[in-house]
């Protein structure tokens, strides 16, 4: 069973929300085996509901992390950090024990700066410590539907350019990252898309890689965008996950936005703190509206 209590109980799956606002806890699955195409479309839903689906005790080997998470979409790997060995479609994200932030430790929405961005991704926790290194997630839906009419209006009619900044970063300060050859990368999307599945309208900017709205300076950008930032990931849209080891986090990456919180204080002021290592399956991108 989830910790949270079943809102839902569907071909024997559990679905658990974990907030008001974004994520479940799905239980009663074992991805070791086939999943039944029945039982594939509850989970798929699940995601559309929730956005973030976590499951517990899952002992999957990368192998079959890949064969789980290509039903939802076929998959890609990172363009500015190497894959596992051997599995392409594997990114393998460590954070040493003498490091003191995660990859990845900022509020963001992967890859935004690609012309396709990322549908989502499956994040297999490997190797946790016993507390420290969650993650956040906000929901981007409720991010717009917050918002006055007036700014509503306003964010429909623009684009913004979401800009990778230099290569180097996603891996540089990682030991355990090995950078590949590539050239940065920036695209311009709208600020509010629209879900291909939900028609629903989502807010689509992040602090990582948005840097300012097409056809305005960065500064003119800056304090709307400054905003949007702060309003995204206001507490009561947003849940927080607590890895255990062998938990899989699957989440919509067109409609919510994740930060791995930096909290490994024994890493910034003694030098030894936890190592943490996700094994990260990202879907492919499509085309934003
Ligand atoms: C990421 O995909 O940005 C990393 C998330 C995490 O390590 O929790």
């Amino acid at each position: 069973m989830p910790s949270s209590t079943c809102s839902a109980i569907d071909h024997g799956i559990c679905i658990g929300p974990l907030t008001g606002a974004v994520g479940a806890e799905i239980s009663g699955v074992d991805l070791r085996d086939p999943i039944p195409e029945n039982v594939f479309e509850v989970i798929e839903q699940a995601l559309l509901n929730h956005l973030v689906i976590i499951f517990r005790d899952q002992d999957i080997s990368p192998e079959q992390q890949k064969v789980f998470a290509s039903r939802f979409s076929d998959l890609q790997s990172h363009p500015f950090v190497e894959s596992m060995n051997g599995i392409p479609e594997i990114t393998e994200i460590v954070k040493e024990a003498w490091e003191v932030e995660n990859w990845g430790g900022n509020w963001h929405a992967d890859v935004t700066f690609l012309p396709q961005p990322s549908k989502g991704a499956a994040l297999f926790a490997k190797e946790v410590p016993l507390q420290g290194g969650d993650t956040l997630f906000s929901n981007m839906y409720l991010a717009y539907e917050t918002l006055s009419d007036g700014l509503k209006h306003l964010l429909d009619s623009l684009n913004a350019i979401h800009d990778s900044g230099e290569v180097g970063r996603f891996s540089d300060e990682f030991d355990g990252m090995r950078a590949k050859n590539a050239e940065r990368i920036a695209s311009v999307h709208p600020v509010v898309r629209i879900h291909p599945r939900t028609q629903k309208k989502a807010l689509f900017i992040n602090q990582e890689y948005t840097t300012q709205f097409e056809g305005m300076t960065p500064e003119e950008s800056r304090p709307l965008l400054e905003y949007l930032f702060q309003h995204s990931v206001r507490p009561e849209i947003t849940c927080r996950v607590r890895w255990q080891k062998n938990t899989l986090v699957v989440w919509d990456n067109r409609v919510t936005l994740h930060s791995p919180i930096s909290d490994d204080f024994a890493a910034r002021f003694d030098k030894t703190g936890f190592r943490r290592v996700m094994h990260r399956a990202t879907f492919t991108g499509e085309k934003t509206s």
